[in-house]
């Protein structure tokens, strides 16, 4: 019975709507042929809305080959840049009691010996618990770990406060000197 009533008051309702309408569409139709119905206007128009910015730790570095004169040789630090060499970040952290480990490779480090690590499990990034490593070396030319020298020793990290954030990124951090291999007592240094 309700929905019989709203029925018939839609009824109504519509009557109501066409008995306005339709004296006014009778005159319009008597209108000169320049006469243009005007569109509807359009729907307002959705944009996809913009992808949500993840947010990202930023841990880089630069990896060197300790006294090879290879391209980009720094006499200074008696090393080259080491291209395609990875470094890993290790963090400990324990999320609702569970222990849990982040460990990250980075990317393989550029012509430069320039790499990255991108953290978007933010909550395991901490200062305290997380160390960068030495992990691979392209050539067995120069795969000795140097610095650090004890390849299970991490190196701590600081913030990066020179460094332009990407976007996205909550905090850049690096550590204080560049990993280095160098090539074993006596070893000849990679031919690049
Ligand atoms: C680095 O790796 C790339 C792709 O595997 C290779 O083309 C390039 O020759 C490598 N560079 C060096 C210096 O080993
Ligand atoms: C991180 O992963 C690498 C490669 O699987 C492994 O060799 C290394 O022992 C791991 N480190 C830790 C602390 O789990």
């Amino acid at each position: 019975m309700a929905s019989l009533k709203i029925h018939g008051a839609v009824a109504v309702v519509a009557v109501i709507f066409l008995a306005a309408v339709v004296p006014s569409a009778s005159t319009t139709v008597d209108e000169p042929a320049t006469y243009k119905p005007t569109a509807p206007a359009p729907p307002p128009p959705s944009y996809p809305s913009p992808p949500p910015v993840q947010p990202v730790i930023v841990v880089h570095g630069v990896i060197y080959c300790k006294s090879c004169k290879l391209r980009g040789y720094n006499s200074g630090m008696d090393a080259s840049p080491l291209p395609n060499a990875t470094a890993s970040l290790v963090c400990y952290g324990e999320e609702e009691s569970k222990y849990r480990v982040l460990n990250q490779t980075s990317t393989a480090s550029d012509k430069n010996g320039y790499f990255i690590v991108m953290v978007y499990d933010v909550d395991m990034f901490d200062r305290h618990t997380c160390r960068l490593y030495l992990r691979s070396s392209p050539t067995a030319l120069c795969a000795k770990p140097f610095m650090p020298s004890n390849p299970k020793l991490g190196l701590n990290l600081v913030r990066d406060r020179a460094a332009t954030a990407p976007r996205g990124a909550r905090s850049v951090w690096h550590v204080k000197t560049a990993l280095m291999y160098a090539p074993s007592a006596g070893g000849k240094c990679p031919p690049y």
